[in-house]
């Protein structure tokens, strides 16, 4: 695999990445997330070159439901089929949560798919509350997962 460079990448990007990757079945432009353009917000993109391969996304927002602690969720995370199972999503998860200890999260969190349960289990992530479905994703499950910082 030729050398990937990580960096910072703009909100317009990852919504970009995101489109085609998690959200296939919407609308172009469905993929714009609250907090996007928050001060503190991290888009941090995966670049073979000029081809834009992965993004993951983590921003200060508050558990749903949750105690008001310094929560930060992480989201987004897309890498595109062919260069899935490379390391790609572990690095960018991984930059993001250190963004967030940096900045003083005591809880990360996220909403992640079924199938994407055991790439968050790795991290330390565990699932809180039941399956759930969400609108315009069919039959596809999600939970929230939560990992807290040591
Ligand atoms: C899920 C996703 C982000 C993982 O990124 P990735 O770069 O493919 O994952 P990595 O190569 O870093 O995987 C690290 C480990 O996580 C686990 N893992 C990764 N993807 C997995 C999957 N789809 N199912 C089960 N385990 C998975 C594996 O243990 C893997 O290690 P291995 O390849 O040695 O078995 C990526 O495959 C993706 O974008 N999928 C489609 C979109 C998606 O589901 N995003 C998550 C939304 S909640």
């Amino acid at each position: 695999m030729s050398e990937i460079l990580l960096k910072a990448v703009a909100a317009t990007d990852a919504q970009g990445l995101r489109d085609i990757v998690l959200r296939a079945n919407f609308t172009p432009g469905a993929s714009v997330y609250d907090g996007d353009d928050d001060h503190g917000t991290l888009h941090i993109g995966a670049l073979s070159g000029n081809l834009f391969v992965g993004v993951a996304t983590v921003s200060h927002s508050p558990l749903p439901g949750g105690s008001p602690q310094q929560a930060w969720r992480l989201r987004g995370v897309a890498i595109l089929p062919a260069w899935q199972r490379k390391g790609l999503g572990s690095r960018l998860v991984e930059a993001c949560l250190r963004h967030a200890n940096d900045h003083g999260a005591t809880l990360i969190w996220c909403s992640a798919r079924w199938e994407a349960f055991s790439f968050y289990e790795s991290f330390g992530f565990r699932v809180l509350g039941p399956l759930r479905k969400r609108e315009g994703y069919g039959d596809m499950e999600f939970a929230f997962m939560t990992l807290s910082p040591t």
